[in-house]
């Protein structure tokens, strides 16, 4: 079980003090919007490749552009260990992956709420994750949607079926009423904004996430998939 801290609710001018208050974090998760594909506007990659100096952690970039053919490969140039790009934004998704892949980052894919799963089924052998968004991206502190819950229970187990080591990563409204929710329907991965951020000791709650989290038992069944897997 992984929670990396989205920092689009920390203080941007203060970054780096930012990211060293969640010792306790998996990874930082960075959130780039070009005003296009979401109705907002964050930072780019001198800011990501700035926050790259700033820390050693794991960086997550979560890229909500148009494009990412053409503007996802530097983030991997300059060190994000992980870069997931928007199936609804990517014209060549396996060329993509693959470009990234050969520039050394881990490669996800995220899906809007109504994207459906069938998009990924010829992309199981080319990724390391998958992020299944469950608000409409742009903004943080939004509430979260319920009904991606079975989405996350059929990604699941089609990558157990496939045999693939894939990371299913939830993003959005991720808190401590929704975490437990989200390990039974399959997701190992969470990332968490104004849940962390808005908190008064952000480092105590990523550590309560995280136990919830591994508290939590998959129960695919309660969201329409047959089976059970482990924790
Ligand atoms: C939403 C972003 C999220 C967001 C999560 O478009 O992709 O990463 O920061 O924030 P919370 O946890 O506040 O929903
Ligand atoms: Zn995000």
């Amino acid at each position: 079980m992984r929670i990396t801290p989205s920092i689009l609710n920390a203080n941007f001018a203060r970054v780096g003090e930012e990211i060293a208050r969640v010792p306790s974090a998996d990874g930082i998760h960075l959130d780039v919007m070009d005003n296009h594909f979401v109705p907002n506007l964050t930072f780019g990659l001198p800011v990501v490749e700035a926050v790259r100096q700033a820390t050693d952690q794991m960086l997550d970039i979560h890229l909500m552009i148009e494009d990412p053919d053409r503007w996802a490969p530097p983030y991997a140039e300059v060190g994000a260990e992980s870069v997931t790009f928007h199936i609804e934004a990517a014209h060549g998704p396996v060329r993509l992956a693959r470009e990234l892949h050969r520039l050394g980052s881990r490669v996800g894919v995220a899906l809007n709420p109504a994207t459906s799963v069938s998009t990924l089924s010829a992309l199981l052998g080319e990724i390391d994750m998958v992020t299944v968004m469950s608000v409409e991206p742009g903004f943080g502190g939004q509430p979260f949607l319920d009904l991606v819950l079975p989405k996350v229970a059929q990604i699941r187990s089609m990558i157990s079926k496939a045999h693939v080591d894939i990371w299913v990563q939830m993003d959005g409204g991720i808190t401590v009423e929704t975490i437990e929710r989200c390990v039974e329907a399959g997701a190992d991965t969470f990332v968490a904004g104004a849940a962390v951020y808005k908190s008064d000791d952000p480092d105590a709650m990523v550590r309560n996430l995280h136990a919830l989290a591994q508290g939590a038992t998959h129960h695919p069944e309660l969201y329409g998939c047959q089976g059970r897997g482990s924790k």
